[in-house]
């Protein structure tokens, strides 16, 4: 049985205070280089990031945007405040769920998330809310884990997803490039540096 978006918000909610120790190791093996990656992209007037957790993407935001970032933790949020006050930041915060937001449609020059489809309940309903809240011509840069193209590795996530969604929130086994698929960009693109579980995805409205 799919578990629901309340549980997932109090995983995070659990894991706000841990959390960028619990990935401190795999941030500075792999994460970091990827995040610098992803932000090269992002620019225009305003950029939304969504599920902004802890504000570890802080040090990447482009100079002179307009910086509007979203999460539906409350804990996870509280977290990316205090990040904002120590850095002294120019970012509003909103506690939001991506799958229904509160912003116009084709308001956002650049849309950006890292590994926040993997949680997202209904990841293409959220793929569409992005859709419908990025200006034509805008972009939306995602940093994703997926389910591996590896049959038998394929197989061993599909089993180990229930117990990681559980314990951490997360999916293993999401085909986030195909869910981008689904949404009607004009174009999408997958960054060959992109591993085959790691993807940097771009698409166009
Ligand atoms: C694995 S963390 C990643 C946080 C941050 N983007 C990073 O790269 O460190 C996933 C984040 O997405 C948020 N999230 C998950 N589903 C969401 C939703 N439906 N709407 C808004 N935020 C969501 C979670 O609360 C959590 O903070």
């Amino acid at each position: 049985m799919p578990v629901s978006g309340d549980k997932i918000r109090q995983r995070y909610d659990r894991l706000a205070p841990w959390f960028d120790s619990l990935e401190g190791f795999l941030e500075g093996l792999v994460f970091h280089r990827l995040r610098k990656k992803l932000w090269a992209k992002a620019c225009g007037e305003h950029i939304l990031e969504v599920g902004v957790g802890t504000g570890k993407n802080f040090s990447f935001y482009p100079d002179g945007a307009r910086m509007t970032a979203i999460d539906f933790s409350p804990k996870m949020l509280e977290q990316a405040e205090r990040k904002r006050e120590r850095k002294q930041l120019a970012v509003h915060l909103d506690l939001m769920d991506v799958q229904s937001l509160d912003y116009a449609d084709n308001c956002f020059d650049t849309v950006v998330a890292s590994f926040v489809f993997c949680s997202v309940p209904r990841p293409r309903k959220g793929l569409k809310e992005l859709y419908r809240v990025l200006k034509p011509g805008g972009q939306l840069l995602l940093l994703e884990h997926v389910l591996s193209s590896n049959k038998f590795m394929a197989k061993l996530m599909n089993l180990l997803n229930p117990v990681v969604v559980r314990l951490f929130g997360a999916n293993i086994n999401r085909q986030t490039v195909k869910n981008v698929q689904a949404c009607p960009f004009r174009s999408i693109y997958i960054d060959p540096a992109s591993s085959d579980m790691i993807k940097l995805i771009r698409a166009v409205k």
